[in-house]
């Protein structure tokens, strides 16, 4: 899928990219080392990557994607709660139910857009609920995500602007609703459990609660819908792996990690060099970007035997998910979203085509996925 990462990884795995004029890392070992070094490779460098995007308010600003050192530190600790294992599994049987009822859906339907139908409406639900809405809210909720999750650190057209500065108003107009619904009557939910950690302590603005719960629409959403849709892609291209897993499907959880590796939902990852820096062999220097090529990683050769074949039984993991002070929080919860999704599928259907109905991908840098997947749902 990408030969000409190949060719960077053998000939210029560190280069100065012209005219945007940021540095690709390409090898897996120079990815790895940028994302585990964050005192030479600062992730304040995300935010001015995205600021354009933002059209001068920039939700991301204050992000702990955004922090480095104490800063990120002091809001991860307050977050992480939210989604260690028992948070999690707690919300297992509600997704599983969901996953039931959309591939439901798609049976009654027969053929349609893999992405609308079933990539998105789950992870949208689970961000949902992880943000506090209620169902009445669930159909706005779907306009907003659209709206800011399609932001890309590209030019924007003006009614994509003002789309987008809309939906974000919108959205952090209900969140303030909500973060004081909490305040007054706590809940068993993500919302909740940012008021209370203000309680001890340690504490959170209001501020500071909206933009981790809007870092969690653009981080946790369009991600999952990828590897999602990557996954139904390439099982309607493989039918002997679909069959499989339909065999055995005890081998979801190795398909998720293979699909991972073979189709990264998050291309690159952004970095600013805080000083002078070797890698190698080439100098990069301070203040420069560098865009760390984790679906290149990922395909490296001198990580993983025959990288462009899909194969089940790896023992290198992914670099997916990143690495380090930054990686991912929601890990452990899109794995499982997909492992439902997967499993759900598996119950309803023998197979999957594509039809004639056109493929279109999406547009962004930083993530790949189709945008449209047309697929024959076949009981
Ligand atoms: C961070 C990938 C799903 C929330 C990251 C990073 C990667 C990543 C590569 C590291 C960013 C960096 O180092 O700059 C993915 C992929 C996903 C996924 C591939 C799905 C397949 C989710 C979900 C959530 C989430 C479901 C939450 C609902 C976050 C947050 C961070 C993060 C909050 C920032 C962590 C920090 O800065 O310490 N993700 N993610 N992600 N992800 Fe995910």
């Amino acid at each position: 899928p990408h030969p000409g990462y190949a060719q960077m990884r053998r000939e210029t795995p560190v280069i100065q990219v012209e005219p945007a004029g940021f540095w690709a890392i390409s090898r897996y070992e120079d990815v790895a080392f940028v994302i585990k070094n964050p005192l030479l490779f600062s992730s304040e460098g995300f935010k001015t990557a995205w600021q354009p995007a933002w059209v001068g308010y920039n939700p991301l600003a204050n992000s702990m994607i955004t922090s480095d050192g104490t800063k990120h530190t002091r809001m991860r600790t307050l977050v992480s709660r939210a989604f260690n294992a028992s948070a999690i599994q707690r919300m297992e049987a509600r997704i599983r139910k969901l996953s039931l009822q959309l591939a439901d859906g798609l049976a009654q339907k027969g053929e349609g857009d893999f992405v609308s139908l079933f990539a998105m409406p789950l992870p949208a639900f689970v961000i949902g609920e992880l943000l506090g809405l209620d169902v009445s809210f669930h159909h706005r909720f779907k306009g907003w995500s659209d709206d800011i999750a399609s932001v890309t650190p590209e030019p924007l057209t003006p009614q994509h602007a003002e789309r987008t500065l809309t939906a974000i108003a919108d959205l952090t107009g209900y969140l303030s609703e909500v973060i004081a619904a909490r305040r007054r009557t706590p809940a068993d939910d993500l919302v909740s459990d940012l008021v209370r950690a203000e309680a001890d302590g340690q504490s959170l603005t209001d501020r500071e609660i909206i933009d981790f719960l809007v870092l969690l629409l653009i981080a946790g959403l369009e991600t999952t819908v990828h590897l999602l849709a990557n996954s139904l892609l390439f099982l309607a291209d493989h039918p002997e792996e679909y069959a499989r897993l339909r065999a055995n499907p005890t081998l979801v959880p190795k398909f998720i990690e293979e699909m991972l590796r073979y189709d990264s939902p998050v291309q690159a990852l952004v970095r600013i060099v805080t000083t002078d820096v070797t890698l190698a062999g080439v100098k990069i220097p301070k203040g420069e970007v560098v865009l760390a090529i984790v679906s290149s990683a990922n395909r490296d050769e001198r990580q993983y035997p025959h990288p462009d074949r899909f194969e089940l039984h790896r023992d290198q993991p992914s670099i997916s998910f990143g690495h380090g002070a930054h990686f991912c929080i929601g890990a452990q919860l899109a794995r499982m979203e997909a492992r439902c999704g997967m499993e759900a599928l598996l119950s309803r259907f023998s197979g999957f085509q594509r039809t004639p109905a056109e493929l279109t991908w999406g547009q962004a840098i930083t993530v790949r996925g189709p945008h449209t997947l047309p697929l024959r749902f076949i009981p």
